[in-house]
């Protein structure tokens, strides 16, 4: 059965939408991971090590599912993570993304890989807004990006701290995915299977990476994988001393995205970071490392009250919200979970998407006799 925006009721729909439409390298790159893609089925797997225990005959017709991040009120404890190339995925990309994100007063991050420009976002939309920061080579580039955020009111930056050589994306490879797309008798095959999506390519504003337009031409006009991308122009030399030069020049919350061990996590709060994101990568660089979720309680007992913790990689249901929430994380976010959305339908698609995570964490936080997201404790987990 050919699937529609109306009959998406989860993230796994909203994956099955994306895949129909979209032309399959792409598909594919939002898709995929590295090697073997363990470690990106652990992210959601790892959700079911444990157990929710619910306390009920309380109230609960008051669900205030609020929270406080990254200096900003949001109403949701998940955000929408920084992911690149949306225009890519949808032509409506990163501006149907900020839409939604307004909409639901949440915290939305666009990439240094955005097919937007951080003008146009500043501009645009009020809701909390987070730049991603890939420190590259070019350090003109790095300062003129910060620059611009500050110009045009971020509320946040996050830098992405686990790509320092490129994750080995077998199926990228496989397909010869490349940005922007190349055209190979391969790819031209599955973009004409995909009409919809190459009208909308070849017709309406045509693909850039505003970020880098100005100082590149690696990654925006030459077709190149992501992988090679971040080997060739990101900086190998990235070090606690260059985020702390980062730190003093930036003067609003600072994230790093990456952090996966307790070690890094008090460096973290030593260079002065406001908050860190426990992710892979979505599974993307290194395969074999541990899930975010897996590594939540160690890394809540070594720096938690400390520095705040976000909890992002596999997440697709309400109840992964709250188990992470109840170990101590102090928000969530996510990727694939709007983007599958996005690939699929646009603006609506993440308007869809997000509405369904709403009402599944104000759901499951009836069920489980909770208020409000402080009520929510180790208390009410267990490990099989
Ligand atoms: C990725 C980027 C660009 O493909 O974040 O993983």
């Amino acid at each position: 059965m050919l699937k529609q925006l109306k009959n998406c009721y989860n993230t796994d729909d909203f994956r099955m939408l994306a895949k129909q439409n979209l032309p399959s390298p792409v598909f594919h790159y939002i898709d995929g991971a590295a090697d073997d893609e363990v470690t990106y089925a652990r992210n959601t797997a790892s959700f079911d090590q444990c157990d929710l225990i619910p306390s009920v005959l309380k109230p609960v017709n008051d669900v205030d599912i609020s929270i406080e991040i990254l200096g900003k009120k949001i109403d949701l404890p998940i955000f929408l993570s920084p992911t690149a190339l949306q225009r890519l995925f949808h032509y409506e990309g990163e501006r149907a993304v900020g839409e939604a994100a307004e909409y639901f007063n949440t915290y939305f991050g666009i990439s240094s890989l955005a097919t937007v420009g951080i003008e146009e976002v500043g501009r645009k939309f009020r809701c909390p807004k987070m730049f991603q920061l890939y420190v590259h080579k070019d350090k003109a580039l790095n300062q003129d990006m910060l620059q611009k955020c500050i110009d045009h009111n971020f509320d946040a930056l996050a830098i992405t701290v686990d790509t320092i050589v490129g994750g080995n994306r077998e199926r990228d490879l496989r397909t010869g995915f490349t940005s922007p797309p190349k055209l190979t008798i391969a790819s031209l095959m599955s973009f004409m299977l995909s009409p919809m999506w190459s009208f909308n390519y070849l017709f309406r504003e045509k693909f850039s990476l505003p970020q880098l337009d100005s100082h590149l031409s690696e990654g925006t006009k030459i077709a190149i994988s992501v992988g090679d991308y971040f080997t060739n122009m990101l900086d190998q030399e990235l070090s606690w001393k260059k985020i702390e030069e980062i730190r003093k020049i930036w003067p609003k919350p600072l994230c790093l995205k990456g952090i996966m061990s307790a070690d890094d996590a008090k460096k973290a709060i030593d260079v002065g970071a406001t908050a860190i994101m426990l992710s892979n990568h979505g599974g993307r660089q290194l395969d074999g490392s541990r899930s975010p979720f897996d590594q939540l309680e160690e890394i809540v007992s070594a720096v938690g009250g400390q520095i705040e913790i976000i909890c992002d990689g596999g997440i697709r249901r309400g109840t992964h919200v709250l188990k992470a929430l109840s170990l101590g994380a102090n928000a969530c976010s996510g990727g694939r979970f709007y983007l599958y959305s996005l690939a699929g339908a646009g603006s609506s698609g993440v308007k869809k998407a997000i509405t369904l995570m709403r009402d599944e964490i104000i759901r499951d936080m009836k069920l489980m006799g909770c208020n409000k997201i402080s009520d929510l404790n180790k208390a009410n987990i267990r490990f099989r």
